[in-house]
């Protein structure tokens, strides 16, 4: 019924921190990379080659790739919304990329500054470009389960993005509740719809924490069949044009949920702990993962 692996995505380097107001020191994003790849982490969202006028936390994602010391069993992704930023995650010797794209017409607007078909249109050429670079692309479709500006969002828009993005040439598809207002009913739904036309092993889920459902969707999406979540330590982060949306489903908890199903990651607990712990110090602020709290003080 359920996985034996599960591919854990760590975006906390990534949607954790793109969401900090005051500007983070290049060494303290290299530090937290490099103490993930440690605890077992395999997949890292490592920076963002966007507009540095949008995000401007992401702006040395170029800088992040050159210092970081990699391992090779690591693979350190992305976001690239243009041309633009393919050309420079390029640069940057990326192992993968990630296009976003929404299921909401006015978040497409607010996050990236255009409809969800013109979106679709600028990725083609770069979709091209990576093929021809034997770079791996990941699709996000953004605000599955609601959306700060719509509101509900049916399932078939969700599929009919997934969709267009699979023929494309994305891999796999990341579902992002971006304000974490799903639940395991509406996550069933979702993924009930989507499995009509698109095989569940090509779908990943990404749950902000907002609400305190993350982790119960997460156990819905195994049961459905789904084997790749994304989560970020510490349960950092947020999107800077999501207001209110709060951040990921915590790795710490969602790794210690899987423990206790007997189902692999590849992570060690305590280590992934102490990156938490140790990013959370340098930004000042209490960790959001509940499990964090729970080890720190035994
Ligand atoms: P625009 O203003 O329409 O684009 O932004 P433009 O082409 O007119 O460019 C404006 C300026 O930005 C120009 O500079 C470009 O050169 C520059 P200027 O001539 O004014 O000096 N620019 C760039 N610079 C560096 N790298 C680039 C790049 N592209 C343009 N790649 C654009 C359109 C898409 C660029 C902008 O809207 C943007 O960067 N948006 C990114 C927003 C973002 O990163 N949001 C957060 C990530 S999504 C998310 O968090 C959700 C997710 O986690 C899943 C979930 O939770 O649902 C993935
Ligand atoms: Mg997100």
């Amino acid at each position: 019924m359920y996985p034996n692996y599960v591919k854990v995505v760590e975006v906390g380097p990534r949607d954790g921190l793109q969401n900090e107001k005051s500007i983070i020191p290049l060494q303290t994003k290299i530090t937290l990379i490099e103490q993930l790849a440690a605890a077992g982490c395999k997949y890292i969202e490592s920076g963002s080659f966007v507009s540095p006028k949008w995000v401007p936390q992401m702006a040395d994602s170029d800088q992040v790739f050159k210092h970081i010391t990699r391992q090779p069993e690591v693979h350190y992704s992305a976001l690239t919304p243009n041309l633009e930023g393919l050309r420079a995650a390029l640069s940057s010797s990326v192992d993968e990329i990630a296009v976003f794209a929404s299921a909401s017409e006015s978040f497409s607007q607010k996050n990236i500054n255009c409809s969800i078909q013109q979106s679709l249109v600028r990725f083609q050429p770069l979709l091209d470009m990576a093929r021809a670079h034997h770079l791996p692309v990941r699709g996000y479709v953004s605000c599955v389960l609601g959306c700060p500006y719509e509101g509900n969002i049916s399932p078939s828009k969700v599929t009919t993005v997934c969709k267009s993005l699979l023929d494309m040439g994305c891999y796999e598809i990341s579902l992002g509740d971006t304000i974490g207002v799903g639940t395991p009913n509406k996550t069933a739904k979702l993924l009930n719809k989507i499995s009509e036309e698109i095989d569940l092993k090509q779908i990943a889920v990404h749950f902000h924490d907002t609400y305190g459902q993350a982790l119960a969707n997460v156990l819905m999406a195994l049961q459905q069949g789904v084997a790749v979540v994304d989560s970020a330590v510490s349960g950092l982060g947020g999107c800077p044009y999501a207001q209110g949306a709060s951040g990921n489903l915590a790795t710490e908890d969602l790794v210690y949920m899987l423990n206790g199903m007997a189902i692999n990651t590849g992570i060690d607990l305590h280590k992934l702990t102490q990156a938490g712990l140790s990013i959370m110090r340098a930004l000042n602020k209490p960790t959001q993962s509940k499990v964090a709290l729970a080890l720190k003080n035994q």
